[in-house]
């Protein structure tokens, strides 16, 4: 089963149509982190997300609002970490009533800043600059959900369609469980 796989896009439009065919997959409560450096693609990701659920307001960066909530055909709740020097800042933002009571999606950029405060289950997103147009988006899929998610787009000839590659040698990725959950 794949749980794990990366592809490689080579223009923002690419970025966006993947976060556009994961958006429309995706379910009230569904939680993903995007890391990577500034100028990989998180925002632009994040677009495409909010193009899948019917968002029509332009997501950016929010510059000082850590917490921008959206309404589409489910609610988005976009975090932007940026700013975050200590996670104590996103224990105070409430971030647990976007996580488990708001039933919105949440995306969350810069998310290996609350690292330790992730649910056992979410859909984990690195980004990486290959070149100028080019960057490395790894899927990783921390609970059967998730990885649901990743076999509905690969049914749907996404990734055939876009090329990518399974991560690691083995093809299961090491689940989400063995996580501890906050609290
Ligand atoms: N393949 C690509 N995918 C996404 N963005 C790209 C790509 N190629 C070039 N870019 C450019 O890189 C920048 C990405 O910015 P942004 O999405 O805001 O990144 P981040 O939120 O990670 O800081 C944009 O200026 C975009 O035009
Ligand atoms: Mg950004």
């Amino acid at each position: 089963m794949v749980t794990a796989l990366s592809i490689v896009t080579k223009k923002y439009e690419e970025t966006q149509k993947l976060g556009e065919e994961l958006g429309c997959r995706l379910s009230p409560g569904s939680i993903l982190a995007l890391t990577g450096e500034l100028g990989s693609g998180k925002t632009t990701l994040v677009q495409g997300i909010g193009k899948g659920l019917g968002i029509q307001s332009l997501i950016k960066s929010p510059s000082f609002v850590i917490i921008h909530e959206y309404s589409g055909s489910v609610p988005l709740y976009h975090f932007d970490l940026y700013r975050i020097a200590h996670p104590e800042e996103i224990i105070s933002l409430g971030y647990q009533d976007y996580f488990y009571q708001k039933k919105g999606i949440v995306v969350i950029e810069w998310a290996e800043k609350m690292e330790d405060l992730l649910p056992a289950e979410y859909l984990k997103i690195e980004l990486e600059i290959v070149d100028l147009f080019k960057r490395r988006i790894a899927l990783r899929a921390y609970g059967s959900f998730y990885r649901r998610v990743i076999e509905k787009m690969k049914k749907g000839g996404y990734f055939v369609a876009s090329g990518y590659r399974y991560l690691g040698k083995k093809r299961d990725f090491v689940p989400g469980n063995q996580r501890k959950s906050p609290g």
